[in-house]
């Protein structure tokens, strides 16, 4: 036998077994706890999971290094759906700019929103980003997720994407499992000669080949709002990513419905997020598909505005939703997914089961990982928490806490990575 773990005392273990699908209706509520339980992991993997007294009794459990979890809840992992991981310097001035009344639109007019940090992530060192990337994946590492997305995005090179997203498969698995997604299509590019329809050309003629071919991405995204993208030109970027193999993500509704849910429909989205100010009418068709609603109150929250996205209406007609950090430098500089639960709950009326539920096997199925992360589930990786709380529902009482006792990626404890080089963390942030 291998390397073997035991983790016992859960008061309640938090499995998420369930059907093979992505959750939705009473699915989406259902954590299938076990109470006072017990989880045997052989060599990264969970083993066998169930009532403490079975699993303790097997043979390998007696030889297991123990883990102890008494009185907690323990949990898989959060699977974060959506963020843009490599973003350099956080947008300060934006910031203040808005509490003094300005909005996120008339500050991107003049200059600033992401055309800000595209030229700030364009001047960065590949030292300053990788740098900036390790202390952000640190941070959610110790905040509980052991699985996310990240957006390219803010380049909008051809060489300053690949850059982006060969930085993300150097820090795949190490220890987080990162999931890449291109975002080309996030705004037209502040110095391109053209109008967006011409920069759809030159992403479909040269950058979305050059990325499926060289493997660098699984999915391709597309921002589709005024000031970004129009629907027509969306749906030629995400036809001609669907044809290179790259699925697509959406970001869609959330200042304006442009056609969010018929795009994704049309071109077979994995998932469509954002969605604050979705047309009600087109509810029933997402609710009826596949595509999994990515829900990102924190968004809202910090743009101080109070229009979420209408989660009770999405979950009661039957659509299978997710929430996600959306971790960026404008609009959402949150990496706890704690705190997202806590935001799905008090101010979108999900309920803490379901929040929970979005925050993990969901956003895995929207990222086709369900397979391995998601749930404690046996053959599935042993990504899971210990958190300092004994009922579940204590994650989104107490907001802006982090509960992470523990975190276990692959069966390994992630508080053993060093933290990252602090001489880079005293450079200053801008180039
Ligand atoms: O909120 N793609 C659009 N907006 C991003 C934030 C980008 C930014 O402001 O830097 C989002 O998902
Ligand atoms: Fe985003």
């Amino acid at each position: 036998m291998g390397n073997a773990l035991l983790v016992r005392g859960a008061r309640q273990l938090l499995t998420l077994r369930g059907p093979a699908g992505p959750r939705r209706g009473p699915d989406l509520r259902d954590l299938s706890i076990i109470e006072n339980g017990a989880m045997l992991i052989v060599d990264g993997r969970i083993h066998s999971i169930g009532p403490a007294r079975r699993i303790e009794n097997l043979s390998e459990s007696r030889r297991a290094e123990e883990v102890d979890a008494t009185g907690s809840v323990v949990m898989p992992g959060f699977v974060d759906a959506h963020t843009h991981l490599v973003h350099g310097p956080p947008r300060l001035a934006d910031y203040e700019a808005r509490i003094e009344g300005r909005t996120y639109q008339e500050i991107a007019r003049n200059g600033g929103g992401i055309a800000w940090t595209i030229r700030a992530v364009r001047q960065a060192t590949p030292r300053r980003l990788r740098f900036q990337a390790l202390s952000s994946l640190r941070r959610f590492a110790l905040t509980g997720t052991t699985t996310l997305e990240a957006k390219s995005g803010y380049a909008l090179t051809l060489n300053g994407e690949i850059k982006i997203l060969r930085l993300l498969k150097d820090l795949d698995g190490h220890p987080l499992d990162i999931i890449p997604t291109f975002l080309g299509a996030h705004i037209k590019p502040p110095d391109f000669i053209g109008d967006s329809y011409a920069f759809i050309d030159t992403l479909i003629r040269e950058f979305l080949p050059e990325v499926a071919k060289k493997r660098l991405a699984r999915f391709a995204d597309v921002y589709c709002e005024q000031g970004a993208f129009s629907y027509p030109e969306a749906l030629r970027y995400l036809e001609a990513a669907g044809r290179l193999g790259l699925p697509g993500r959406i970001h869609a509704a959330q200042f304006t419905d442009l056609g969010a849910v018929p795009l994704a429909l049309e071109t077979s989205a994995h998932s469509l997020d954002h969605l604050e100010v979705i047309d009600p009418k087109h509810i029933p068709a997402l609710a009826r598909s596949n595509i999994i609603a990515t829900l990102l109150p924190c968004s809202v929250l910090h743009l101080g505005l109070t229009r979420y996205a209408p989660a009770r209406a999405l979950i009661d007609a039957g659509a299978a939703v997710a929430i996600a950090s959306d971790y960026n430098p404008g609009t959402s500089p949150v990496w706890n997914m704690q705190t997202v639960i806590s935001l799905a709950c008090s101010q979108m009326r999900m309920t803490p089961a379901e929040a929970i539920v979005a925050a993990t096997i969901n956003g895995a199925w929207s990222l086709g990982a369900a397979a391995r992360a998601g749930s404690l589930e046996s053959g599935k990786q042993a990504d899971f928490l210990v958190l300092s709380v004994s009922d579940y529902r204590e994650i989104p009482y107490y907001i802006g806490a982090n509960h992470v006792r523990r975190v276990f990626k692959r069966g390994v404890s992630i508080e053993a990575e060093p933290a990252p080089d602090p001489v880079i963390e005293r450079e200053p942030l801008l180039p």
